[in-house]
């Protein structure tokens, strides 16, 4: 049998959109920050800090400590997390948090915290297989009609004739594989595999290109397979502890999960300890590799006391992500409790954190910071219009002015024009209304209601 059966489905990592420009920390072979790459402009102090914690990451070196972003709102201590995650590569696992996410009427807060965690904690399972690879020659399936439904016909049996450079070779494969065959799509020029004892299907790519047609579709183009089709073929899957312990546990819940009741809200103790077991196992049989991911707590004054006692334990244990925190408060009141203390977080806490600060914008760098931004987003600024969304950036906050440019584009576009001027800007403005604005609105009208 395979280590696991199917590959549990895989956590996805979720992208902010407003930090879509950035491609990584744009340092030079150094770690000296360049004035402006990857999409980020100046911050270099900060900038050459969080290269140096990548380096930590790589060399395996962070392990029971943490960093901890602070600076006032809008001075990149987000975008600079999100550099982070893009220089450390798709392999290692990022997961993003918000401190207010824990807030659900539904799962316990630690619950919640504690699947963050395993979620940034990847699984690397490399296991010898023997698969019957090649390319898709030609594929016939069977169909007939289903026992219970006759006017639905359903795979009975598939012919596949698969090829490599130097065998070829047709397979007769049951309905399951015929399922999966028609399930993903699979065509003549696919290279796949057949797990030969599971039947799992997987598809590789499509085959490079022997001067047949071009494909078109965005698929990987991979090379044709060469030796026989039966091999053996060393597979590696990444998953998450979470994935795990989704996985285990819906095989002990079984049959009360198929019939619908308790949707897994809260993973039991149990079922973590028997993945941990499993995990530490395949690592000694050399078959696993634990590779600890990162978890950024945005907006981290948000947690309460019980939620950092519990994220200061983690830390310490054997399975532990890299936590990055990020904040916006100076001293502020820890929830939870009546005590104030440097960022609302608790000294034991604090104390195992590297501090990175972020300081706030001129405005040539905001001007910079929106001319990227309106690139990305295929936003033609007029000059002028540039100028005021500067303004905006420096008077207001930057985030309001990057907010404000797709409705400026709307506006401006409504009018016939490809081009956002100035007053499209002043309009975006009058209608969407920044923080402070809003803030002072409301607050005037409490006065005029509550007496
Ligand atoms: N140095 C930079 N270079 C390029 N873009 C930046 C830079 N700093 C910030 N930005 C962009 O400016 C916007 C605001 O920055 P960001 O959200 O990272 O601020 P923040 O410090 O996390 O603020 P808050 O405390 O409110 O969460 C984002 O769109 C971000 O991608
Ligand atoms: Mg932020």
């Amino acid at each position: 049998m395979p280590i696991i059966e199917e590959v549990p489905k895989k956590t996805e990592f979720k992208r902010i959109g407003v930090h879509s420009h950035i491609r990584g920390l744009g340092l030079d072979e150094n770690g000296k920050a360049k004035i402006i790459a990857d999409g980020l402009v100046g911050q270099t102090e900060a900038r050459e800090a969080a290269g140096v914690v990548v380096q930590m990451i790589k060399e395996g070196k962070m392990a029971g400590r943490g960093i901890l972003f602070v600076g006032p709102t809008g001075t990149g201590k987000t975008a600079l997390a999100v550099a982070i995650a893009k220089e450390l590569g798709e392999d290692t696992p990022f997961v993003e948090f918000r401190g207010s996410e824990i807030y659900s009427l539904e799962v316990k807060k630690t619950e919640t915290l504690m699947q963050a965690i395993r979620k940034s904690i990847g699984v690397r399972l490399k296991e010898k297989r023997s698969v019957y690879e090649g390319v898709v020659k030609e594929v016939k399936v069977r169909r007939v009609r289903h026992p219970y439904n006759p006017y639905v016909m359903v795979p009975r049996e598939a012919k596949i004739t698969l090829e490599t450079k130097d065998d070829s070779l047709t397979l007769t494969v049951s309905d399951e594989i015929a399922e999966q065959l028609l399930s993903q799509g699979i065509r003549k020029d696919d290279v796949i595999w057949i797990d030969a004892q599971t039947g799992r299907v997987f598809k590789e790519g499509k085959v490079k290109g022997e001067g047949q047609e071009l494909y078109l579709t965005g698929e990987k183009i991979v090379e044709k397979p060469t030796g026989p089709i039966k091999k053996e073929k060393e597979i590696v899957n990444t998953v998450t502890l979470h994935d795990l312990d989704l996985y285990f546990a819906s095989r002990r819940a079984g049959l009360e999960l198929l019939l619908g009741f308790s949707p897994l809200k809260e993973i039991s103790q149990e079922v973590r300890k028997a993945v941990d077991e499993q995990v530490k196992k395949w690592v000694s049989e050399g078959v696993g590799e634990i590779i600890p991911g990162v978890l950024f707590i945005d907006d981290a004054h948000m947690l309460d006391i019980e939620v950092y006692s519990f994220l200061t334990m983690a830390m310490e244990s054997e399975l532990a992500p890299i936590i990055i925190l990020a904040t916006n408060r100076g001293v502020a009141r820890i929830r939870g409790t009546e005590m104030e203390a440097p960022h609302g977080m608790p000294l034991d806490l604090l104390d195992r954190l590297l501090i990175i600060p972020t300081r706030p914008y001129n405005p040539e760098e905001i001007k910079q910071i929106i001319s990227i931004r309106a690139d990305e987003e295929e936003i033609a600024l007029s000059g002028e219009a540039l100028e005021e969304l500067t303004k905006i950036g420096t008077e207001r906050s930057l985030r309001y002015a990057v907010q404000l440019m797709v409705p400026s584009k709307i506006i401006a576009s409504r009018k016939g024009r490809s081009s956002v001027s100035k007053e499209d800007v002043a309009e975006a403005a009058s209608k969407f209304i920044d923080l402070k604005t809003s803030t002072e609105y409301v607050s005037k009208y409490e006065k005029l209601f509550i007496h």
